[in-house]
């Protein structure tokens, strides 16, 4: 393997900078591992050329490329350019058309949430089914101008398949980094398709995640985690778009599940800086939600006021939260302030049943995404959330990347899996067992599937 050119920003004309989050150091590049070579802490994007855009402008602008044929204007992503870091030439972006995700309104969930309506963005709408395609557009088209051949990541397999479809458009080779026995098969078929060099190891995210980070001291492969700030750029359109669809009116709040926690700092970041600029005239709160079994963030809200980190052993079904020390809980825990939201966590058994809710809407979703209806619920009993406010949940997987998760659920063997030992034990969710639809065996005959329809239109109308 050679060593790619380190020092590309020196000859481009760049408007955004790489800034330590904690001592404010400003640096050329982000060198192996985006932490600061001074303080070891993460770097964010800032945008200091930024004259206050002309907000009018700029909407009218991202309005009339929905129209445009070019690949840059079809995607959710790089249509919002304007506030994203600048590529040499941005017909080299590595694209899917990612982003341009639906705003659903899930009137059965809000029945179930005690809301009066609800609406969710559906991030698994994306191109290989989960939220992250659209930061990686933007990190891997950088790691293809830079020059590197190679990218990486730990995953928990969300970010991994969609790291190694944007490597492979983008002629780049990936590794992958995954714990063994708990990534589902949706989310493990789709990165040895998309040809990614994957290794199962015998450790949690957060060991994958040290291993990486010796890997890229030793090797010159590029980091795609999101401690890279790229990925969280592309990841703030979520946010835009969600804006733009609302005609730029902001809901009173957003909420988002919570793993290693890069992408509520993304979709906060977008909050701020679209306030900062004059896009929107107020700051919907974002809230985050957690499984019990990976509550890192709840606790390190509840017990030091986001001041520390609390590192937990992460046990959870929803395996794409299943992490214990979040890389990106500082910045998270700084837009829980900067908006006024609030960290929540739930039991296994309400994140399945939420799942099944949402499914039951015609939407679906997997496991993680439905901590964010779960966690709902709990927040408008306390009352932080009012059933006449304005909600968007963010569902950040397809139905599909989980499919074995669904059909447990629904053959009603889920809680009792022997994988999270004693998380069956924890508080049922009421409800649970009517909205279980196990598959029926009927002999191959027209009376016997009439009498399971009556049996079932009875069961309905009672
Ligand atoms: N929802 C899904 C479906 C995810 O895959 C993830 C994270 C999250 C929520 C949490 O987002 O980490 O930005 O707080 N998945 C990562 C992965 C860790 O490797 O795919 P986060």
């Amino acid at each position: 393997m050679t060593e790619p050119g380190a020092s590309v920003s020196k000859t481009r004309e760049n408007i955004s900078q790489l800034r330590c989050i904690e001592c404010g150091a400003v640096r050329e590049n982000g060198g192996r591992n985006f932490r600061c070579a001074s303080c070891g802490d993460l770097l964010e994007i800032v945008y200091p050329g930024w004259e206050r855009l002309d907000p009018a402008t700029h909407k009218s602008i991202w309005l009339q490329r929905r129209t445009s044929r070019l690949p840059m204007d079809e995607s959710g992503v790089w249509r919002f350019r304007e506030l994203l870091p600048t590529l040499r030439d941005w017909n080299t972006a590595i694209t899917l058309k990612e982003g341009n995700t639906p705003l659903y309104e899930l009137p059965r969930c809000a029945r179930a949430a005690g809301m009066q309506q609800l609406f969710a963005k559906h991030q698994g709408m994306n191109p290989t089914g989960s939220f992250k395609d659209t930061g990686m557009t933007v990190a891997a088209s950088f790691a293809r101008e830079q020059g590197f051949r190679w990218v990486a990541c730990a995953s928990t397999g969300n970010t991994s398949a969609s790291m190694a479809a944007y490597a492979s458009r983008g002629g780049m080779r990936s590794l992958v980094l995954i714990p063994e026995g708990h990534v589902s098969w949706g989310k493990l078929s789709q990165s040895l398709d998309y040809g990614a060099v994957t290794c199962q190891l015998k450790t949690g995210f957060d060991g994958c995640m040290q291993v990486l980070n010796q890997i890229v001291e030793r090797m010159p492969v590029y980091l795609l985690n999101s401690i890279n700030p790229y990925r969280l750029e592309g990841q703030k359109t979520a946010a835009i778009e969600l804006l733009e669809s609302l005609n730029w009116d902001p809901p009173d709040h957003i909420i988002v599940p919570g793993g290693n926690m890069g992408n509520s700092s993304a979709l906060g970041k977008a909050l701020v800086e679209m306030k900062e600029v004059g896009l929107i005239s107020r700051l919907p709160k974002l809230s985050l939600i957690q499984a019990e079994g990976a509550n890192a963030m709840v606790r390190t809200m509840r017990e030091t006021g986001g001041r520390k980190l609390v590192s937990v052993d992460a046990e959870t079904l929803a395996t794409a939260i299943r992490i214990g020390s979040p890389a990106s809980w500082k910045k998270a825990a700084r837009v829980l302030q900067a908006t006024g939201g609030t960290v929540e966590q739930v039991s296994e058994a309400e994140i399945a049943l939420a799942k099944a809710e949402i499914g039951a809407d015609g939407i679906g979703c997997e496991p993680a995404s439905a901590v964010t209806l779960a966690g709902l619920k709990k927040l408008v009993k306390q009352g932080f959330v009012k059933s006449g406010d304005h909600v968007v949940l963010i569902l950040t997987g397809h139905l599909l990347k989980d499919p074995e998760f669904t059909l447990k659920f629904h053959r009603g063997d889920l809680l009792e899996d022997q994988r999270a030992p004693g998380l069956h034990a924890k508080q049922r969710a009421p409800g649970l067992h009517a909205q279980q639809r196990a598959p029926i065996a009927v002999d191959a005959s027209a009376d016997s599937v009439i009498r399971i329809l009556e049996q079932a239109e009875t069961h309905t109308s009672a």
